[in-house]
């Protein structure tokens, strides 16, 4: 059957990783989080202080960062940046609360950008992020976007923290999460927001399992259609 390219977006906390990464897994496609790329430039810039308004800064730090994703024995993806492993560093609530101004300067999108389509040109790829299905991957054969009650979300979020050993409060998280919601929806670059052509997901009374499955559903229906 021909691979194609499946489009995740939506708001953070979702559910759209874990998502991709299970519809990846069952359809043996490879699994892009563009989410921790913009993360792992934001622990890049935080810790080589760079100016986010200066702009010869900011590419003269973007040429110096190297991303990829290296898939470890339990068969997850863990991002690395220029050969060190941050997969749980870019987690962290303080990327959580700088990564919306890192990702809303344009020299940023348009590094990522590029190497987000570098990766997904072969397909059989399933890339999540917030621009997927309206910037990168325009022509995506299958486009999903996802949208949660925002406590819902929030719970979610402080869970997987807990599971990293970082305890934030529930208040803390909410806070954050509607701040990235209006950054990402109201940045000047490739806000976020639903592709005409995308399904709408909304995730808050229906479990992990049945969002995999619905994306594997849709993605079977998109394949069959291209033989047929
Ligand atoms: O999916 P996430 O919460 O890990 O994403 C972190 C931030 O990165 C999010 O607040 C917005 C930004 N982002 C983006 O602008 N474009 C993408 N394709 C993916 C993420």
């Amino acid at each position: 059957m021909r691979k194609i390219i499946i489009a995740i977006d939506g708001y953070s906390a979702c559910g759209k990783s874990t998502t991709a990464r299970e519809v990846a897994r069952e359809l043996n496609y490879r699994y892009i989080d563009t989410g921790a790329m913009y993360r792992a430039v934001t622990l890049h810039f935080l810790d080589k202080h760079v100016a986010l308004t200066n702009p010869k800064e900011v590419t003269r730090a973007l040429q110096e960062i190297r991303i990829s994703f290296v898939v470890n024995s339990k068969g997850n993806s863990e991002t690395f940046l220029n050969g060190i492993n941050v997969e749980k560093a870019i987690r962290k609530m303080r990327i959580s609360e700088n990564v919306s101004q890192v990702s809303a300067i344009r020299e940023v999108r348009v590094a990522m950008v590029e190497q987000q389509r570098r990766m997904g040109k072969d397909c059989g790829v399933v890339m999540d992020g917030r621009d997927i299905g309206t910037v990168v991957f325009p022509h995506a054969e299958l486009k999903i976007f996802l949208t949660a009650d925002i406590l819902v979300r929030a719970f979610r979020r402080q869970k997987e923290l807990l599971e990293r050993d970082d305890l934030v409060d529930i208040d803390t998280i909410v806070e954050n999460l509607q701040q990235r919601d209006l950054i990402d929806s109201n940045r000047a670059e490739s806000p976020l927001r639903k592709a005409e052509d995308a399904i709408g997901i909304d995730t808050t009374h229906i479990t992990i399992e049945e969002q995999v499955d619905e994306v594997i559903r849709l993605a079977m229906t998109k394949m069959i259609a291209r033989i047929g």
